[in-house]
């Protein structure tokens, strides 16, 4: 296994949209591998393909307190929205230190594939459902700070740039 690099807003490559994964082979099963280490070494709760920039529908997600919960959503498609949704205050890996409000569906279920590429469906409801929405959003090139106003993005988008120039020094 091996430690990714992770792609950090506002990266352009960040704005890729993932295409489906062929076949569930071995080198899907290594990425998986890899992005949970990678996931579980940064301390986050759920890590798309995009984010270390590998374009392919993978997602691995782990909300439970033990870290030892870890979900793989390989190609996954949404079969099933709530009607009713709510503002939850989501971070993510490429943008980090920041925190905000998103609106989200309360539950969902999708359909994906596992690493062993055999078919399952996850009904998922509270932090799990969150999780989800917000990985996939990454599987289309889409960043959670692209649903706050352009003002709040751009002072983001500023204090992320500021932060990666100091780090290059
Ligand atoms: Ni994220």
């Amino acid at each position: 296994m091996a430690l990714l690099t992770l792609l950090f807003f506002p990266d352009a490559r960040l704005q890729t949209v993932a295409k489906p994964v062929p076949t569930v082979d071995e080198r899907v099963r290594r990425l998986v591998a890899d992005m949970l280490e990678t996931m579980y070494e940064a301390k986050g709760i759920g890590l798309a393909a995009t984010q270390v920039d590998v374009h392919e529908r993978v997602i691995v997600i782990d909300v439970s307190e033990q870290r030892d919960e870890a979900v793989v959503l390989i190609n996954p498609q949404v079969v099933w929205t709530s009607s009713t949704t709510h503002l939850n205050e989501e971070g993510c890996l490429s943008v980090p230190g920041i925190y905000d409000g998103v609106e989200r569906f309360d539950a969902l279920t999708v359909s994906a594939l596992d690493a062993m590429g055999q078919s399952r469906v996850v009904q998922a409801e509270g932090l799990l459902a969150v999780c989800i929405q917000h990985e996939m959003d990454h599987l289309l090139g889409k960043v959670f700070v692209e649903y706050l106003s352009p003002l709040k993005r751009n002072r983001i988008k500023k204090k992320m740039l500021k932060a990666q120039r100091e780090e290059a020094r």
